[in-house]
């Protein structure tokens, strides 16, 4: 058994039928459907593979993101379709695979490593912690029988033009970097739902949701955008498609939208982003620091000393030893002042940049 290495472009087909028969078993189509971007042949070098007589018996992907947010911008490592063959299980593969994917992430400079799962304890073990935000609104079936605004034209259809969307995309504060080709290419996933909303006079896309990735995300709306003017009336329509409760996916920023869909009667459920794995903690605290600044606090301090990293705001500082605690206190939802003692005017000011203002949208997930 040789250690975890990069898959050949001409192992590619390899990789794509041993994922589809371990995590794929019951769909008609391939997993390279689902994650166009990932497991192209160009991109199979981002797939960490063990192999025996040739064959892949553990594999792991991890994709690159560059994160636009008010702090500036993230590289972050989204690893996925972690598995290994039932008969090669607890002999420590897929964590020497994922130790080898943290390494590869460290060296590229990445500032953390994302994933999603419910073996919390499993990743724990890795320094991997739940933390961040992401709040769920269900959207209750009344909404189905609400009157549409006239001056809105709707349509349930993927025909929708890449570039259009991008540009809604790109009026979201945090979301990673992506191109017009990257959309299109996502829309092409097997159970992909677009709902779109255009401006009756101008045909101007206004706002759209998507509802559906492969195999996951059924009933959820994972990407969306547009001003909350025409983007509650387009989830009411997209909701009068579906028999069951559609739920919104979004960031904790997003309080305008939340605020107004709890008033009409939306439940909101607060969850985590994900399972997060500081990799660079000092290039964090730097656009930290540097967003303090800009929001006009010199004294903020957050740094790394000895083995202790060290927060606070003048001369009122506190060590934390966990990484994993410290993921929790950056990202949330652990409140420094939970965590220690502080001053109130450090739990005043650390707030202004705390927690980071993080989100990954559906189609980056892997
Ligand atoms: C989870 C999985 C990838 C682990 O692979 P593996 O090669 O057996 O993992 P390793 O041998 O490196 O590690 C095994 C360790 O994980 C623990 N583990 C395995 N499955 C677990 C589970 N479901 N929950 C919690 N811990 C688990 C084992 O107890 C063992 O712990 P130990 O080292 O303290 O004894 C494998 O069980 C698998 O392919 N499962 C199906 C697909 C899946 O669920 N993937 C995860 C998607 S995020």
């Amino acid at each position: 058994m040789e250690d975890p290495r990069s898959p050949t472009p001409q192992e590619r087909d390899k990789v794509v039928e041993f994922l589809d028969t371990q995590l794929r078993p019951n769909v008609s189509w391939s997993i390279a459907e689902e994650y166009p971007l990932a497991f192209s042949k160009d991109k199979i070098k981002n797939s960490k593979i063990i192999t025996e007589n040739s064959l892949p018996i553990a594999h792991a992907h991890m994709e690159t993101l560059l994160i636009k947010t008010p702090l500036g911008l993230f590289k972050v490592a989204a690893i996925g379709s972690v598995v290994t063959h039932p008969q090669f299980r607890n002999k420590g593969l897929s964590q020497k695979i994922l130790n080898q994917c943290l390494k590869e992430a460290k060296d590229q400079l990445c500032d953390f490593a994302i994933l999603w799962t419910d073996l919390f304890d499993f990743y724990r073990k890795l320094d991997f912690e739940l933390a961040g935000h992401e709040y769920s609104l269900k959207i209750p079936l009344s909404w189905k029988n609400k009157p549409l605004p006239e001056n809105f034209r709707f349509l349930n259809s993927i025909k929708v033009k890449a570039s259009e969307i991008l540009k809604i995309y790109n009026t979201h504060r945090t979301g990673t970097l992506r191109t017009a080709k990257d959309i299109e290419n996502f829309l092409k996933i097997p159970n992909t739902s677009l709902f779109t909303a255009w401006d009756k006079k101008t045909n101007q896309l206004l706002a759209y949701a998507v509802e559906g990735k492969g195999a996951d995300l059924t009933n959820y709306i994972h990407e969306w955008g547009g001003k909350v003017s025409a983007f509650i009336p387009l989830l009411q329509f997209a909701q009068s498609h579906y028999s069951q409760s559609l739920t919104l996916i979004a960031p904790r920023h997003s309080e305008n939208l939340i605020r107004q869909m709890s008033h009409n009667g939306a439940d909101l459920h607060k969850g985590y982003l994900g399972m997060i794995r500081i990799l660079h903690p000092q290039n964090i605290f730097f656009k930290m620091q540097r967003y303090a600044r800009q929001l006009g606090y010199t004294d903020v301090i957050c740094t790394c000393i000895e083995d202790k990293f060290v927060l606070g705001y003048k001369n009122d500082l506190v060590g934390i030893s966990s990484l994993r605690s410290l993921t929790q206190i950056l990202f949330g939802p652990l409140k420094l002042e939970e965590a220690v003692r502080i001053k109130p005017q450090t739990k005043e000011v650390l707030e202004k940049i705390l927690p980071l203002p993080m989100w990954v949208w559906g189609w980056d997930s892997i």
